[in-house]
Order: structure tokens, then C-alpha cells, then sequence
């Protein structure tokens, strides 16, 4: 969610890990290999790596490698029609080599296998496994079968699974940033969306297992930490002695005095769900990042209805008033749908005034593609035109990134606290960073800094996606 909210980007990550693994009294499985595609949302990477410590318990050590593969698990996203494709698209790449190798394994996790249960396994002959975001305890049973001759499946969703004991194996990365998942599922149902379908519902995890991955972390030199869940504002764990509420600011404090060191971030936040409470924890505490993902959908009120978002356009203005005012270093990002069902021309302007208004840092822009068994797909047609759609996007994102840019200009002169995450993308002679506010910043190596240190850094120049300096040493 990068910025977790990679999320929302079809993106796909192979992921790698050196995994120590135990394969005394898995002669079945025993030194197999197993390749990992993620796609979706940080949540999905994150059940990935869940996925990835449930087979290494079997003997299975990751591979980058696709052609060395005994297994190869794609974690599949529904968000869009257009993630879907993609998948189907990525299984064919698969037929050759399936065809050479008999004993290949191949198998869909994630929300796709949800949305589509059974049905995937008679569309896409080549797939032996399926299995739903709360089953990956049964991957190992399920394994066994396909390896008997059988195809693989458990899509049951669960009221309880939250994977809390499982230490996750930490894929793809660079030792400074990982994810805590917090939360499964969501009880939100907006119109337009297929998560609360193929996540189940929504419950939180036991904040005793999060602070303890939360230390084991910070034991092994983790310097940010990012809380993960569909919808974190409403995180309420109830403990189970005590019977005391633990509410997601009380969370959000009790992680990040752990280490002040350790910078805390959190995606994605419901409007509806973000108190003052977090507000004002998140003001308290240095190491709570001064940024809010906040996604807005549409700039309209009869939009957001339909959308059954349960927040109109005025309330979300008093929300973003009452950010700045609490916190008017923070930054704020969002998400919105171009060319909803029945969204006019001057309905479409509301979103882009709003993007003016909120002043958003950045934004994932998307437009609407209708998903099978959504309230939306059943009460409302999805009549914009493809064209207007894109044209809508493409305003959209030319707004964003003049407003980007016009927020990224009144940064120049100021210096920021920046945690050094490793070498720019363009050169090695560069670092690059985020600040507290998620801005990357890219500035010259300097002598006695490191990756997972944190420098002050001076922005001299900046374009709209990016901030360019240099380490100020005092
Ligand atoms: N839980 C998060 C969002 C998860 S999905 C939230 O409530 O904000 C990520 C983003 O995908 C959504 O914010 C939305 O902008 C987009 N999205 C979801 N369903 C979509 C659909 N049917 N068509 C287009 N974009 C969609
Ligand atoms: Fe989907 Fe809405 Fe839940 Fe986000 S809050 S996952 S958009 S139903
Ligand atoms: Fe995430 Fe896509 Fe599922 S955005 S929750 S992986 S539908």
C-alpha cells in the first residue's frame, strides 16, 4: 500500500524469501518449491505471506523462480473486471510448462477464488487448487488431495479467522517496512464493491498477537510499520477476561509506544469510521505519520447515496476541515470512481472540485466496472459510456496531478525527517525516502547514512509525483 494502497493498482509482485524451514515429517512435500504471485491490495500481500509460513511448515521454500516451481499460487483480486483478466490471462502463461510437467501444481487464492468457488475450476481446466482468504489453514489437506489426483477446494468464509498465531514469512522485503494485518473482511457493503463477498465479515484481531508482531519487528530492525484492513477506524477487539472495548485509537497509541523509533502508518480509513479520538492519538505521537488515506469515491451527494457510502459531501468536508485542524501538517489521499451508474457531467465536476477542496497528496483513480452480485449491479445499469468513463478518469487525473504539484511547490526550502528506504528507482547514486506525510523524496547518498536510518532532508526541487534534495547533517 510502496504505499499500501498498491492496493488498488493490479499490481503483482513475485515474491522471494529465504525461508529456514523444517521439513522433518513432510516426506510428501519435502524440499518442493513453491512460487507466489500477489495481486490486489496490500491485504492480499499480506495474506500471502501468511500463506507462505503455512507451507514453509510443509517443507516449501519460496521461489522467485516460476520455472522451478512444484507450486505456483496466484492471490487473485476481483476489484475490477480488468484485475480479472489479468489472472485468466497469467494462467494460460502456465499451460506450457504444465504440459511438461505433470506433477506442476496450480492454484488461485484469494478473492477470486472466493468470488467464483467451484465454477473456477471448470472454466480454467489447468487450475487443481482453490482456495478462499479464510481457508489457508486447509492449503496442507488440500495439497495432499490435488497430490492424490483430486482437485483442491475449501472456499468457506469464516466469522472467526484472523490468522493471529501465525508468525507471517515477511516476502519481497527490504527489511524496513511490513505489514500488520489488523482486521479481515468488511461489513460496509458499498454498492459498487465486491469485498465484503469475497472477505467475509469483518472482524478484528487479538491485540495481544499484534503487539507481539509488532515487537518481533522491532527485534529484527524494522523501522515502519504499516496496519492493515479494509476499513481499520472500526477495529474493536473486546478482550475476552476483561471484557474491556479496545477501540482503534487505543490500538493505534499501544503500537506506537513500543518504539518511538518505529514509524506507524495505517489503510485504509472509512470516512464514516474515523474519529477524534484517532485524530488526536495520531497528533500526540510523532511516530504516527501525519497522513490519512481517506478515500472519497465521489465528490457527490446523490452519488455517495447510491454508492451507500453513508457520508454526503458536506460531512466530508467537515471531515477533512477537522483533519487539518488537528493536524495541519497532515496529508491526505483518496480514491474515486469515474462515471458511476447515472453520474451526470455536473455531478462528475463535484469529484474534481472536491480534490480542490481536500487537497489531496495523490489519489488511485479507477473507473467503475460493474461486479456480479453487487447491490449496484443489481439495482442500478451501468449506463455511463466507456468513453465518457475514460474521459472522466483522464479529468480526474489531470486535476490530481495540478493539485500535486501546487501542494509538492509549498514544500520546497522546508526540511523533512525522512526514513531512508533504499536506492532511487533511476540511480544508485540516489536514496530515496518518505517523509511522515508519504511523500517519496529522492536526494544524494551521503557518508554515515544507511537504508533504515533517517535523515533530514532539504527539498530543492519537485514535480508532481516526486521531491528532490539533499540531506541537511544538522
Ligand atoms: N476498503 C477501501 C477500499 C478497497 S478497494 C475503502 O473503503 O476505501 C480499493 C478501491 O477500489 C476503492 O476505494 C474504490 O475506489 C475502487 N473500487 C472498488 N470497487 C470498484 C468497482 N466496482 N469499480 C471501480 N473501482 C472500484
Ligand atoms: Fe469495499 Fe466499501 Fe468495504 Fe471499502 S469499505 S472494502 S469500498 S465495501
Ligand atoms: Fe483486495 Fe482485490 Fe480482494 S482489492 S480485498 S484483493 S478484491
Amino acid at each position: 500500500m510502496a504505499h499500501l494502497q498498491s492496493t488498488s493498482m493490479e499490481s503483482n509482485i513475485n515474491v522471494e524469501a529465504d525461508i529456514l524451514h523444517d521439513s522433518v515429517n513432510n516426506s510428501y512435500t519435502k524440499n518442493k518449491k513453491v512460487f507466489i504471485e500477489s495481486y490486489g491490495c496490500a491485504m492480499n500481500h499480506s495474506d500471502s505471506e501468511i500463506v507462505a509460513s503455512i507451507l514453509a511448515e510443509e517443507g516449501y521454500t519460496n521461489s522467485s523462480k516460476v520455472e522451478e516451481a512444484d507450486l505456483i499460487l496466484l492471490n487473485t483480486c476481483s476489484i475490477r473486471d480488468k484485475a480479472e483478466e489479468t489472472i485468466r490471462h497469467r494462467i494460460k502463461d502456465f499451460k506450457a510448462m504444465k504440459r511438461a510437467n505433470r506433477g506442476l501444481i496450480i492454484g488461485v487464492l484469494g478473492c477470486m477464488a472466493e468470488r467464483l468457488k467451484k465454477k473456477f475450476l471448470e472454466e480454467e481446466r489447468l487450475v487443481d487448487l482453490v482456495v478462499g482468504p479464510d481457508a489457508y489453514r486447509s492449503l496442507p489437506d488440500l495439497l495432499y488431495q490435488v497430490e492424490g489426483g483430486e482437485k483442491g477446494i475449501n472456499v468457506l468464509l469464516s466469522r472467526e479467522e484472523t490468522y493471529a498465531d501465525i508468525s507471517p514469512v515477511r516476502l519481497s522485503s527490504n527489511g524496513i517496512s511490513a505489514f500488520i494485518s489488523i482486521m479481515r473482511g468488511c461489513d460496509n457493503m458499498c454498492s459498487f464493491c465486491v469485498v465484503p463477498f469475497t472477505r467475509g465479515r469483518e472482524r478484528s484481531r487479538d491485540l495481544f498477537s499484534i503487539l507481539a508482531e509488532m515487537q518481533d519487528l522491532v527485534e529484527k530492525g524494522y523501522k515502519e510499520v504499516t496496519l492493515l484492513g479494509q476499513n481499520v477506524d472500526s477495529y474493536k477487539w473486546e478482550n475476552p477476561e476483561t471484557k474491556s472495548v479496545v477501540t482503534f485509537a487505543m490500538l493505534l497509541e499501544a503500537v506506537a509506544k513500543v518504539d518511538p523509533n518505529v514509524r506507524i502508518r495505517f489503510s485504509t480509513s472509512h470516512p464514516k469510521d474515523i474519529t477524534d479520538e484517532v485524530l488526536f492519538t495520531m497528533a500526540a505521537y510523532d511516530n504516527i505519520c501525519k497522513y490519512i488515506h481517506l478515500p472519497v469515491q465521489s465528490g457527490n451527494s446523490r452519488i455517495l447515496e447510491m454508492m451507500n457510502r453513508t457520508y454526503d459531501r458536506e460531512w466530508y468536508i467537515d471531515k477533512i476541515d477537522r483533519i487539518y485542524e488537528i493536524m495541519p501538517d497532515c496529508t491526505i489521499s483518496s480514491d474515486m470512481i469515474a462515471g458511476f451508474c447515472s453520474e451526470t457531467e455536473a455531478e462528475h465536476q463535484d469529484t474534481l472540485s472536491m480534490i480542490e477542496y481536500a487537497k489531496y497528496s495523490l489519489s488511485y483513480t479507477f473507473y467503475y466496472s460493474e461486479r456480479p452480485g453487487t447491490t449496484a449491479a443489481r439495482k442500478y445499469p451501468d449506463d455511463v459510456p466507456l468513453d465518457v468513463k475514460k474521459r472522466r478518469l483522464a479529468e480526474i487525473i489531470e486535476v490530481q496531478r495540478r493539485v500535486s504539484h501546487e501542494l509538492n511547490l509549498l514544500d520546497l526550502g522546508k526540511t523533512f525527517e525522512v526514513l531512508i528506504e533504499g536506492d532511487s528507482k533511476k540511480s544508485d547514486k540516489d536514496f530515496s525516502g518518505r517523509n511522515s506525510q508519504n511523500k517519496m523524496i529522492i536526494f544524494p547518498k551521503m557518508a554515515g547514512y544507511k537504508p533504515g536510518d533517517y535523515a533530514q532532508v532539504k527539498v530543492l526541487e519537485v514535480t508532481s509525483a516526486t521531491l528532490k534534495g539533499e540531506i541537511n547533517p544538522h
